[in-house]
């Protein structure tokens, strides 16, 4: 399902949406969003759940985003995923979130409640489940370096390691101050009663290589939120040398094949996975609160796995 949608096909009534069989009921918002990868694992999903509702891709620009999230009740969706750049005018968009939709500032799922908008975000959950399963163990045991802490996909994650109440978390910004600015609201989250020693439970660091390996030192997982290592092409976003054997390193990047990163992370004999896997979980989880029932987690897997 190649399909691509607009934004005012929605926004004139969306007539065209019931008109598809099965009816369209689920849909994501993004700009761009040809490469959306969740029609794919959601209609199989809604297949193999029978229900009689399929997902389709709405290519939103910024400026109709408002309006487009105002028509979903009339042209009878039930729900909608968000993706970039609309993260933020979704949490502005709905009516009431949850209080980590609310806290990391973005909301990825919305439900359709009446004429209400509920927003959730599940892609801090969803990393939650995807490091489980990935490396069999869970995000709050863990002392986690974040690199690219600075942008929406990495407050989100710095957000659900804070609310785990992880062992550690350090964020590493380019710019060193919006890390900052996020390790000093995040910082109550780590004041505990914990006997940790002398190091800081948060900390932030630029992305510098001195720092950073006097962190690495100290960490088990290194978890990449920038969008470097989308192209080939790109630079090393740290240094190789800087990888040692013990770490976990998820890169949130899912092109196809291995990141820079995770190539020079594998190299080492580190352990490592790209973002497919919170894409999946991510999804699962919408899934999840649309329908309050569990998803069909393997046939999502499938149908995932099965794209070029
Ligand atoms: P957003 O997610 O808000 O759209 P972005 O511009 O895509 O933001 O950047 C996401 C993150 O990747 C930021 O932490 C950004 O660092 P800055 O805050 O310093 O801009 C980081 N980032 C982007 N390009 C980078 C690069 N070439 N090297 C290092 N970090 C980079």
């Amino acid at each position: 399902m190649s399909e691509v949608y607009t934004a005012d096909e929605l926004i004139d009534g969306g007539g065209i949406f019931s008109r598809l069989s099965p009816p369209a009921r689920l849909c994501v918002f993004g700009d761009p969003v040809v490469h959306s990868k969740s029609p794919v694992f959601h209609n199989a999903a809604l297949r193999a759940a029978d229900i009689p509702a399929s997902y389709v891709r709405i290519h939103v620009p910024p400026e109709k985003a408002p309006a487009a999230f105002r028509a979903l009740p009339k042209a009878g969706f039930l729900g909608v995923n968000v993706t970039i750049p609309h993260k933020a005018a979704a949490l502005a968009a709905v009516d009431e979130a949850d209080d980590y939709a609310r806290r990391s500032g973005s909301v990825n799922t919305v439900v359709v409640q009446g004429d209400r908008l509920l927003g959730f975000n599940t892609d801090g959950p969803g990393l939650v489940r995807a490091i489980r399963e990935e490396f069999s163990v869970d995000l709050r045991d863990l002392r986690v370096v974040l690199l690219g802490a600075g942008g929406g996909a990495g407050r989100a994650i710095a957000v659900q390691c804070a609310m785990e109440s992880c062992e550690r978390l350090v964020l590493v910004n380019r710019t060193r101050e919006k890390a900052q600015a996020l390790a000093n609201e995040l910082a109550p989250f780590f004041r505990t009663d914990r006997l940790v020693g002398p190091i800081e439970r948060i900390q932030a660091i630029p992305l510098e290589d001195s720092a950073l390996r006097e962190q690495l030192a100290h960490a088990d997982l290194v978890i990449n939120a920038t969008s470097v290592g989308m192209r080939r092409t790109d630079p090393p976003l740290i240094p190789p040398s800087l990888l040692t054997p013990n770490l976990m390193v998820y890169d949130t990047v899912y092109a196809s094949g291995k990141s820079r990163l995770l190539e020079d992370a594998a190299a080492v004999g580190a352990r490592c996975a790209n973002g497919l896997s919170m894409l999946l979980h991510q999804g699962a989880l919408s899934f999840e609160i649309w329908f309050n029932r569990p998803a069909p987690l393997e046939v999502m897997r499938t149908a995932l796995h099965a794209l070029p």
